[in-house]
């Protein structure tokens, strides 16, 4: 039997390196044969490997976990590493995710915004005695457990971000990222911060009320978070607080 050919895709990417003095920004064509299985992370490593060393773009684990490959594949957001090219057309144009610092090419900083974010928030538990290193850990029902491991899933990829309208007008908006991250806490029995406490920090237009809904956040997820209901859950909470 004859062997189907493999497609040719021509990969265009948005280049700019704004490090670079006198950089412009241009869309730049690559060929590449398909190969079976082939992923974006592939593509990418074979276009810096054969037609440009100086191609910019992160990569961490190429397993979905690590949250760095994130970038607009033909103008929506996703994870490269997780994207099959047989799940695209053959032309496929990838661009740097929008709003976050742009180190080159599809490089961005999305580390920076996120370390901003948990300092603004306070991710961590906020435990008021004094730990008795003695003392085991008081147990936490299954069930509550595991809906705080499913909102722990989420790897600050940036995606939610880049696919909200609202933040786009808003860059003091926390995002469906940083909504989350409320909601995780909030169920945390070991974290005593008040339902006043969490008001203070997402009972605004930065926070649950300045979301409107756009659905884009979860859309775009790779991980599949409820962040709908999530957000849905903490505004219903802060409306009955009454204030
Ligand atoms: Fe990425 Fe989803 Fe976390 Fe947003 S909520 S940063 S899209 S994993
Ligand atoms: Fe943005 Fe998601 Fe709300 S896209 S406006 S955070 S529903
Ligand atoms: Fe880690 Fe893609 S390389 S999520």
């Amino acid at each position: 039997m004859e062997n189907e050919k493999n497609r040719l895709l021509k990969i265009s990417i948005l280049r700019y390196d704004p490090h670079v003095k006198g950089d412009k920004p241009r869309i730049v064509t690559y060929e590449i044969e398909e190969a079976p299985g082939m992923t974006l992370f592939i593509v990418l490593n074979d276009i810096r490997e054969h037609y440009d060393a100086s191609l910019k773009f992160d990569f961490v684990c190429r397993a979905g976990i690590c949250g760095s490959c994130s970038m607009l594949i033909n103008g929506r957001p996703g994870l490269a590493c997780r994207t099959l090219t047989s799940k695209l057309d053959t032309e496929i144009l990838l661009a740097p995710l929008p709003f976050f610092e742009l180190i080159g090419d599809l490089s961005i900083y999305t580390g920076k915004w996120m370390r901003g974010l948990n300092e603004r928030l306070e991710t961590w538990i906020h435990d008021n005695e004094e730990i008795d290193i003695n003392q085991l850990e008081e147990r936490m029902e299954p069930e509550r457990a595991e809906e705080i491991y499913e909102l722990d899933r989420c790897i600050e990829c940036g995606c939610c971000v880049a696919g909200c309208g609202t933040i786009q007008m808003n860059n003091d908006f926390v995002g469906a990222v940083g909504l989350n991250k409320i909601a995780r806490y909030r169920l945390d029995p070991r974290d005593k911060r008040t339902d006043e406490d969490y008001y203070e920090l997402v009972g605004d237009e930065d926070g649950v009320f300045g979301c409107m809904t756009l659905l884009g956040c979860e859309d775009v997820c790779p991980k599949d978070l409820p962040l709908q209901s999530k957000i849905a859950y903490l505004r219903r909470k802060m409306v009955s607080m009454g204030k």
